[in-house]
């Protein structure tokens, strides 16, 4: 099949060593970031947070994280060109729904009449959120959304990237804890551009289960 969407996914591939001497331009992140904000999520609830690592400063920082544990990640952090941290809040209340509320008013989306009727969605939310008002596991599914939007957003950007679930949450918690605010951060995304001579991944065929294996139309 050739398809251009197609494309893109067949030639994305996990990224195991960057070319430290390239860098995504601006213009490019400019699209990314759009891309991330972008993203679709339930009831519109957006519970995330997107924190870019692009200064020394910050990777070092980023760096610091693999103090413990996924150190087969940390050459990634000062190689790639930038470092996404997807973080979703544990605790989305209706508070933080009142913001997008408030947002789907001054878009026009939503009448300013119907305020009170728009949290009738957030029936969603209790469905999803225990007695102690924790609902990170629905969170963190949103995050994902996100995630593979940036993924193929990178990709047609001819940009090479590496999801990475082998980030130390606890230690990201402390080390960003300005920038994330309670929030938590489970997954990150390196993106640049990879190193031609080292990075085995790229020669390798691409690989997944048959369409038969996983898919019924029915
Ligand atoms: C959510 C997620 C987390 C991942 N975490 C890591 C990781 O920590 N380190 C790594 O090298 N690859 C990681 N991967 C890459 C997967 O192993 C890879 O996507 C999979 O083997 C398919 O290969 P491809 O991405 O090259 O097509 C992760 C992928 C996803 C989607």
């Amino acid at each position: 099949m050739t398809h251009p969407i197609i494309t893109d996914l067949k030639t994305r591939y996990t990224t195991k060593k960057y070319d430290a001497t390239k860098r995504v331009s601006a213009d490019n992140l400019a699209v990314i970031c759009q891309a991330m904000r972008l993203s679709p999520s339930s009831i519109n609830s957006q519970p995330w947070k997107f924190i870019i690592i692009e200064s020394d400063q910050a990777k070092q920082r980023m760096h610091d994280t693999f103090a413990n544990k996924f150190q087969f990640n940390q050459p990634h952090i000062k190689t790639a060109s930038h470092i996404i941290l997807f973080a979703y809040n544990p605790k989305y209340s209706r508070a933080d729904y009142a913001t997008v509320i408030d947002a789907d008013i001054a878009s026009g989306r939503t009448p300013a009449d119907n305020r009170e009727q728009a949290f009738g969605a957030y029936a969603f939310v209790d469905l999803n959120t225990d007695a102690s008002g924790n609902n990170a596991a629905w969170t963190k599914a949103q995050t994902y959304i996100a995630l593979g939007n940036t993924m193929h957003t990178v990709a047609r950007l001819g940009i090479d990237s590496t999801p990475m679930e082998g980030v130390d949450s606890e230690l990201i918690s402390e080390l960003f804890a300005n920038e994330l605010d309670g929030y938590i951060c489970e997954v990150a995304l390196a993106i640049g551009y990879h190193e031609t001579q080292t990075d085995y991944n790229v020669k390798l065929p691409k690989s997944r289960l048959s369409q038969e294996q996983i898919i019924q139309i029915i």
